[in-house]
Formats: structure tokens, C-alpha cells, sequence
């Protein structure tokens, strides 16, 4: 059987408007997290943005909270290297991951950060949804269909979210977002909707807030 993948479509009015007061609401930087039993208490629903290196997680989180450096992006891959967690008042949390697939950070300090990020992914309870962040001009590689692999037999479901929209062609764009649904076909913890965004240009950000907004 296959599975029909769709764009997600302009939030309707009042999913927008609840996820711009969300998202207007304090949003505060918790802590850094490099051990599963730093964790904070597992006290509200959670959502958390995973992907290769570079490809815009820590962009993403500002876009959506409207902050310029609320999570620290950088151009240098391997900036985030810890788990950060982020609170929106006392209803959610959102938690930015460090990159996986980065090759030039010292190895023992890769497998660390692998090691913690496949806990993490695989043993928190809260975690309503991940979204898995796939770079528009890349689509989906091997590094990717691992992280989704470990999603699937968790039982975690994932969401992709495709980035940086703003830096390719309408071709390599349609490209991308139908080799991204082909992989996705082989997931059964992929939820079946895309959102296309750019941190840059703001494609996608209402939507995207709505979604985690409205999310059980
Ligand atoms: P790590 O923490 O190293 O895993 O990276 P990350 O996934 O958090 O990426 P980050 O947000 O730091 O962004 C990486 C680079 O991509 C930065 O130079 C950003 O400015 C750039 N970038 C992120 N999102 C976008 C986007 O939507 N459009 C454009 N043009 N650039 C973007
Ligand atoms: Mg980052």
C-alpha cells in the first residue's frame, strides 16, 4: 500500500491564530541537556526539531518564536551540541537537538552526542512529535532514513520539515519534496503531511506554529 504525502496547506484561521499566541506568549531558554538524567521533569507535551547538521534547526526555532537568537545558529555545522530545552510559558516545551551526520567534529565526541540524541529520541515519554528537518536543496539521505528507522521502531511519530525553501528553484524544490515523500513511504512513523519552510523569508512559520499549537 502507499501512503498519500501532502503539502501542508495555509493553517485555517483559528489553528493560525492559535499558534500566533503561542508563539507570542514568553518563550525561555531552560537549560542545556547533555546527559538523559539532566532532563527536565517530564511535566508537559514536548516537541522537538532533529536533522543533519546545518540544515536549520536552531534558524527554525527562531523563526517560530519570532527571536533572533534565542537558539544559537551558526554557519559552522555542529554548533548545537547539546540538547536545549526551550519553554513556552508552562504549556510545552520545545527542544533543539544537535546535528547528526557531521563529520568533522572529533569522533568520541560524535558518538556522544549520537548516543545521547538516540536516547533521547527513543526514551522520552512527553515527546508528542519530531520533526525532522530535511535541507529543500538535499532531500532525504542515508543519515536521515537512519534517524527516521530509529523513529519507526520507537514509535515516535515524525514529521518532516523541509528548509531553507528560499535558496532553491521551483524544479529543485518539486524535486526534492517528491524524492523526500518516495522515502518517506518506507515509514510508518512518518505523519503524512510536509511542511515546506524558509527561517529567512518566513514560508511555512504560521503553519508550522499552528500545527505544534493544536498538537494534542
Ligand atoms: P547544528 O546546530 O550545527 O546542527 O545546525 P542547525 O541545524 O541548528 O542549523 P542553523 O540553524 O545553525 O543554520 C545553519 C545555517 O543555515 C546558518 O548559517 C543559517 O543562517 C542558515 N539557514 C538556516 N535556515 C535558513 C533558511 O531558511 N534560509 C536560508 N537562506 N538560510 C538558512
Ligand atoms: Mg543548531
Amino acid at each position: 500500500m502507499t501512503m498519500a504525502f501532502t503539502l501542508a496547506t495555509e493553517a485555517e484561521d483559528e489553528a493560525r491564530e492559535i499558534g500566533r499566541l503561542l508563539f507570542a506568549g514568553p518563550v525561555d531558554f531552560v537549560k542545556g541537556v547533555v546527559s538523559m538524567s539532566a532532563l527536565p521533569p517530564a511535566d508537559r507535551p514536548e516537541v522537538c526539531f532533529a536533522g543533519r547538521s546545518n540544515v536549520g534547526k536552531s534558524s527554525l526555532i527562531n523563526a517560530l518564536t519570532n527571536r533572533k537568537n534565542l537558539a544559537r545558529s551558526s554557519n559552522t555545522p555542529g554548533r548545537t551540541q547539546e540538547i536545549n530545552y526551550f519553554t513556552m510559558g508552562e504549556s510545552r516545551f520545545l527542544v533543539d537537538l544537535p546535528g547528526y551526520g557531521y563529520a568533522e567534529a572529533p569522533v568520541a565526541i560524535v558518538a556522544k552526542w549520537q548516543a545521547l540524541l538516540k536516547q533521547f529520541l527513543q526514551g522520552r515519554a512527553t515527546l508528542r512529535r519530531a520533526f525532522v528537518l530535511v535541507d529543500t536543496r538535499h532531500g532525504v539521505k542515508a543519515v536521515d532514513e537512519e534517524i527516521m528507522s530509529l523513529l519507526d521502531r520507537a514509535a515516535v511519530t515524525f514529521q518532516v520539515v523541509m528548509t531553507k525553501a528560499d535558496k532553491v528553484s521551483k524544479a529543485v524544490r518539486d524535486e526534492n519534496i517528491a524524492q523526500t515523500m518516495a522515502a518517506l513511504q518506507k515509514h510508518p512513523a512518518a505523519y503524512p503531511e510536509l511542511v515546506v519552510t524558509s527561517s529567512e523569508k518566513g514560508e511555512g512559520i504560521e503553519t508550522l506554529r499552528a500545527i505544534i499549537a493544536t498538537l494534542e
